[in-house]
């Protein structure tokens, strides 16, 4: 039986990204939809449900995706809300790349410290790749600081990644000030830029006054990066003691990881890949 994924995208068109790596994950056929909202993709979902029974149902799977995790975390919600029993199929969520990011940023920082004993900063990380890499991190038993401008946001994605992850290590840090960026560093081993496109969050200077930094990991690709002097292509490049790695330095994992995930997806009819089973895939690559 063909293997079908149903790209469900909350962007007007679907993502061209998302469809190029589906091709490439060995899927035989794509059918992509765009501007899919929890109103109007119950019909969709009906078609994924009800034409193939039994063990075929692991054949059709659904990708969700799109450049608004929040509309994308939504329109999950529904789509689950339209199964019953065992009459569904399989799901990889990884709107704007959060999950498959999050991921390949959280296995490059393993590799260089014992993520059970390691703290964390994640600059901006209240955004959607911030929270789920404190996600992954804490249930590693890393101690994680949130980074941000705004102590009650930064307070919420504490309380998102604790309803997650029960006992989390997590807490809120300002560090939209030098020295509430210097107080908030103090002792981490690992720093993770998951701040916006575009804006730099660390500089050099800064940066060299972190002594206690092993790892320094920046998701922005775009200029000026998120964390002055690494690099994009950066891939565990050692200044000074300190191992850098740039947005596609990590994209290399990320990409694995997605292809796998949406692999993975045809071996069941009610898998969930979110943000804990996408970390998994990846610690198996
Ligand atoms: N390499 C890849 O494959 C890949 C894939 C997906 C995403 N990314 C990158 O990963 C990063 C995180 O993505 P995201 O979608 O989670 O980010 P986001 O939601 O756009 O932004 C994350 C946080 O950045 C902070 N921020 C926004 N504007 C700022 C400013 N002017 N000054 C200081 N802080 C600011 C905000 O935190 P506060 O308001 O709390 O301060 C915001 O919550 C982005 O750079 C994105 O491009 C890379």
């Amino acid at each position: 039986m063909k293997k079908i994924l149903i790209q469900l995208d909350t962007d007007a068109h679907p993502s061209t990204f998302d469809r190029v790596v589906a091709v490439d994950s060995d899927v035989d056929e794509l059918f992509s939809y765009g501007g899919v909202t929890p109103d109007n993709v119950t019909g969709l979902v009906h078609g994924a449900m009800f034409t193939r029974g039994g063990d075929g149902l692991k054949n059709t799977a659904i990708f969700i995706g799109g450049s608004n995790v929040a509309d994308g975390e939504a329109l999950l919600k529904k789509v689950q809300s339209v199964f019953f029993g065992p009459v569904r199929v399989s799901i990889l969520m990884d709107s704007n790349g959060s999950n498959t990011t999050a991921a390949a940023a959280v296995l490059a920082a393993g590799k260089h410290v014992d993520l059970s004993q390691t703290t964390a900063l994640l600059l901006g990380g209240t955004g959607p790749v911030g929270q789920r890499a404190a996600q992954i991190l804490t249930s590693l038993g890393a101690t994680v600081r949130i980074g941000t401008r705004s102590a009650a946001k930064a307070e919420a994605t504490c309380e998102a990644v604790r309803s997650k992850v029960e006992g989390a290590n997590v807490s809120a840090h300002e560090t939209g000030t030098p020295e509430g960026l210097a107080a908030s560093a103090e002792g981490v081993e690992v720093i993770i830029a998951t701040g916006a496109a575009g804006i730099q969050l660390l500089s050099a200077e800064q940066r060299s006054r972190i002594g206690s930094l092993k790892v320094a990991i920046d998701l922005n690709a775009v200029p000026p990066v998120g964390i002055e002097g690494v690099e994009v292509f950066d891939k565990a490049v050692e200044q000074g003691g300190v191992f850098c790695y740039g947005a596609i330095g990590v994209g290399g994992t990320k990409m694995k990881i997605h292809k796998a995930a949406v692999q993975k997806l045809f071996t069941a009819n009610d898998l969930l890949l979110d943000t804990a089973a996408v970390f998994e895939i990846g610690q198996n690559l």
